[in-house]
């Protein structure tokens, strides 16, 4: 049973600049909603109801967006956004320093006390909610998991990637994992995607980690560790992955997001259409 869900959201938006000069990377909007209002909705549309989103400098924001609003409530997102900050208890803490992604999620511990629990990347979107697919699966086989995606073997330097070997249907037993190899080092070209089911034992694994790319302490390089501790598996997840934090998929995402969307999606439609009319 996984009540409890991370949401790292201190890194920098670096590969988001100017747009993110002054504003978190995971506050950046996607049709109706920022980014960072996705996460919490799959957390919480995956049956969670506690969630600790870990910020740090320049993140105000994201905080200020989680108060209940005394705004009218005409706006059917504001009103669904307040409804589900009802049912849910959303928590704070701060990153002192950026020293990586591993080093972020060392601050949950307390939080996480000694029960598994879903992690989330705030600049992830995933469709239909990856998570509730993972706790699935946690709850079949009861071991930590990541989910991961095929890329092309020229982006496997941007991602995590794991060697493994196939148990059944979309599930692998993880043989190893590398943070952003070089095409020539990756074992596969299964990425990690940003969402992750991690038992407490990830802490020590942590406190053991030594910084690795790019001088930080890497959650994928603990995650290596917690493999030799214990059996790790991955999933395949088949549906829609948006990394937020480049400007082209923010951009795709906006794209297929506002086709899909009931209120808009038809004249987006006829938006396009008409550009493709102009330029033939
Ligand atoms: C992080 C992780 C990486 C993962 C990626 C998914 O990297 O370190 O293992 O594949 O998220 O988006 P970042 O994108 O923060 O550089």
């Amino acid at each position: 049973m996984i009540k409890k869900a991370v949401i790292p959201a201190a890194g920098y938006g670096t590969r988001m600049l100017p747009i993110t000069k002054a504003q978190p990377k995971e506050m950046v909007p996607v049709v109706h909603k920022p980014v960072i209002q996705y996460v919490v909705e799959e957390a919480y549309y995956s049956g969670i109801k506690d969630i600790l989103i870990i910020t740090g400098k320049g993140k105000r924001a994201i905080e200020d967006h989680f108060d209940r609003s005394d705004l009218p409530k005409k706006d059917r997102y504001l009103a669904e956004l307040d409804r589900i900050l009802e049912e849910i208890d959303i928590f704070f803490v701060r990153q002192k320093e950026q020293k990586g992604l591993g080093d972020a999620v060392r601050y949950a511990e307390s939080f996480v006390d000694d029960e598994p629990f879903a992690l989330l990347l705030g600049d992830t979107i995933t469709f239909p909610p990856c998570t509730k697919e993972l706790i699935h699966i946690h709850n079949k086989y009861k071991t930590p998991i990541v989910a991961v995606e095929e890329v092309p073997m020229e982006k496997v330097s941007l991602y995590g990637i794991i060697a493994c070997k196939k148990i059944g249907g979309l599930v692998y037993q993880i043989e190893d994992l590398i943070e952003k190899p070089s095409v020539d080092d990756a074992p596969t070209n299964l990425a990690i995607l940003g969402r992750y089911i991690l038992t407490p034992d990830i802490f020590d694994c942590i406190q053991e980690t030594k910084p690795g790319k790019d001088n930080e302490i890497q959650l994928t390089d603990a995650m290596k560790l917690l493999n030799n501790r214990k059996r790790m598996y991955g999933y395949l997840f088949r549906g829609k992955r948006y990394d937020i934090g480049n400007k082209l998929d923010w951009l795709k995402a906006n794209m297929e997001l506002a086709l899909k969307d009931e209120e808009i999606g038809g004249e987006i439609r006829e938006f396009i259409k008409s550009m493709e009319v102009y330029h033939d």
